[in-house]
This record gives C-alpha cells, sequence and structure tokens, in this order.
C-alpha cells in the first residue's frame, strides 16, 4: 500500500520522523542529526509501532558518528542510551544488534558513517519489502468480504513501509475483501482514534473508531468477521505482547467463535524468549491516565497500573501472518 505521507525518511543528512504525538490534527517533522533527540522521539512515542523504532533506532546510532569515529565507549553509550528507550518491542534490539555487528567490523581507514548509514538504510528497506509481503500473505485469511477489527496502529506509521496488520487490511480492502473495519481508540495514548483512523481514511477504507470496552459488543453486533492485530514481541511458543487490550481482544474472539490474527515481520520472533512469561512489558507513567494532554481526568493522587504491552497466550491464536507465510498452532518458532 503507497501512503500520501512518509512516517521515517532521511533527507539532507537528517532524519525525518512524522510527530506521531501531533496526529491526526497536524502533520508536523522532526527533522535531526541527534541520536539523543531521536532517543526523546521514540520514549515520548514521536516515533512509535515495533518496526519504527527499530529503524528510527538504526539512524539514531549511524547519525551519532556523522563526525567520525569517536571510538567504542561513545559507541557503547549511544547504544546503551538507545537501547533503554524502550523495552518491549524486540526490533529495537534485533536493529541495534546488527548496528553493533557493523560497528565492531569497521578496519581504522573506513568511514564508519558511511558503513553504518547502509546498515540501517538496509533496515529500513527490508521492512518495506517485508511490510509488503506480509500484506500479500494476510490476503488468504479472508474466506469472504469481511467486517475486521483492529487494535492500536501498525500501519505505516508504525513501520518504514505500509504496515503490517493494518497493512493486510488495506489491502484486502483494496481487493475487495474487507467490507468495514472496526478500530478500537487504543486507550491510553490513542494509537486507534489517532492514528489508524488517520491512515484509514487515506487508504479509503470506510471505518468507525469505537472505544476499547465496546469491542464485545461491536463483535457481536456489527458481525465482525475476524480479528487483525500486530505485536512487539512473538516469543519461541507463538505467545505475542501487543498493544495493551489485545489479550481481551483474544479472549472475545475465543468467545464468539471468531478468528484471531497476528501479523508481524519474522524480526519480530524473538527465538531466546521462550514463552511470554520471559517478554519484559513496559510500564508506563501514570499521568498518561489520569490525564488527556493538558487535561486532569482523575486525580493525580490515586494508584495507578499502566502496562503498555500484554501477552496473548498461543493458544488464542488462529495464525501468525509473517512475510515468510502464516504459521498456525502449535507454534514453534
Ligand atoms: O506503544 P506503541 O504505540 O509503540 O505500540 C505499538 C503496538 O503495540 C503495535 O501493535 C506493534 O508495535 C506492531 S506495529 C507494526
Amino acid at each position: 500500500m503507497k501512503s500520501d505521507f512518509k512516517a521515517i525518511d532521511f533527507v539532507d543528512g537528517k532524519l525525518k520522523l512524522i510527530n506521531q504525538t501531533k496526529l491526526p490534527f497536524e502533520e508536523e517533522y522532526i527533522l535531526t542529526d541527534e541520536y539523543e533527540r531521536i532517543a526523546l522521539a521514540i520514549e515520548r512515542l514521536e516515533v512509535r509501532g515495533a518496526p519504527a523504532i527499530g529503524i528510527a533506532a538504526a539512524y539514531a546510532v549511524a547519525l551519532a558518528f556523522k563526525n567520525g569515529n569517536k571510538g567504542e565507549d561513545y559507541f557503547n553509550q549511544v547504544f546503551n542510551r538507545l537501547k533503554n528507550t524502550r523495552p518491549t518491542a524486540v526490533n529495537l534490539f534485533f536493529a541495534l544488534g546488527k548496528m553493533k555487528d557493523a560497528y565492531f567490523k569497521v578496519k581504522n581507514n573506513e568511514d564508519v558513517y558511511g558503513i553504518l548509514f547502509d546498515v540501517a538504510k538496509k533496515i529500513h528497506s527490508d521492512d518495506i519489502q517485508m511490510c509488503e509481503r506480509i500484506a500479500e500473505n494476510g490476503l488468504q485469511i479472508f474466506e469472504k468480504k469481511s467486517v475486521v477489527l483492529t487494535h492500536c496502529n501498525t500501519g505505516a506509521l508504525a513501520t518504514g513501509g505500509g504496515g503490517t496488520a493494518l497493512n493486510v487490511i488495506k489491502k484486502a480492502y483494496e481487493r475487495g475483501l474487507v467490507k468495514y473495519v472496526y478500530a478500537d481508540e487504543t486507550r491510553p495514548l490513542f494509537q486507534g482514534s489517532r492514528l489508524t483512523a488517520f491512515e484509514l481514511e487515506k487508504a479509503g477504507t470506510p471505518f468507525s473508531i469505537n472505544i476499547d470496552s465496546a469491542s464485545g459488543i461491536a463483535i457481536k453486533e456489527k458481525k465482525v468477521d475476524l480479528v487483525i492485530v500486530g505485536a512487539d514481541r512473538i516469543a519461541k511458543n507463538g505467545d505475542t505482547a501487543n498493544k495493551i487490550g489485545t489479550f481481551n481482544l483474544a479472549v472475545l474472539c475465543k468467545y464468539f467463535n471468531i478468528p484471531f490474527y497476528v501479523a508481524a515481520p519474522e524480526t519480530t520472533i524473538d527465538r531466546a524468549c521462550k514463552t511470554g512469561s520471559e517478554i519484559e512489558i513496559e510500564e508506563r507513567s501514570a499521568k498518561e491516565i489520569f490525564q488527556i494532554g493538558d487535561a486532569k481526568i482523575t486525580r493525580s493522587d490515586y494508584d495507578f497500573y499502566s502496562p503498555a504491552f500484554d501477552v496473548t497466550p498461543a493458544e488464542l491464536i488462529t495464525g501468525i501472518i509473517t512475510e515468510e507465510k502464516i504459521y498456525k498452532p502449535p507454534f514453534n518458532f
């Protein structure tokens, strides 16, 4: 799927990121060649989505060496800063691992920036290809023209290319396989009502936004045929971490006996992680619950529980769509 905006681009020696915290009201861009600014953008979710943060971090490492090789200690400082931005999406660690391998192979007289930049560019271009292949593979899951429900944002904003789960949905709509889309708003940061809505509108796909707690009645009353979501990390046994609320959806799908699919690149599979219980779940600031923008919606002195992700057990997943194939349970990656 083509989009008329680029969530991540590289222009005149600088990384250009669409500031996702401003969408859908403003299309504002962050233009920087400082790795620290990119680390902040990842922490603030100005750039977010598992593949997108990996790509942004890879460019950040390259940019840190724009003025030459400042040595291993400096590399480790940059690497650790970026590694500690967000813990759950494995794509960040995959991309940083690739940058590290490349850095430690650089010889004294070589152009360190050029070499690191090429690796970052390759991670980015591979992701674009993967998105296309995931969408193609995903078309097979549609048995008829379907009503689909999705969660969070898994489109062009979340990746280097057209997206994962949302790219499947957009391509299926183009091919006449999707009738209508329900987008969970995705509390607390509204990736559904802000970002997925932004993309579906641009793609001309008919949709409604529902509050997360309406997904049960939406599935029942609006005759949702299937749910497709993305992933931040998939364990060896298929347990899948994704945006908070995904697990609830999988349970609902089981209750209503409809398929629950995950779409993600192979790089989201973490074979070192045996089950979902080994996946670190990011906890976000309580502020994201008691406040929306500048508006307080409850008292800040209450106690809050704010996991940003949950883990859906493999047994609730109908299939995992990657650029290679559609994996069916029992999963053993
Ligand atoms: O906190 P976010 O917005 O980075 O969370 C994003 C998600 O959970 C996505 O579903 C996931 O990263 C897949 S994006 C293709």
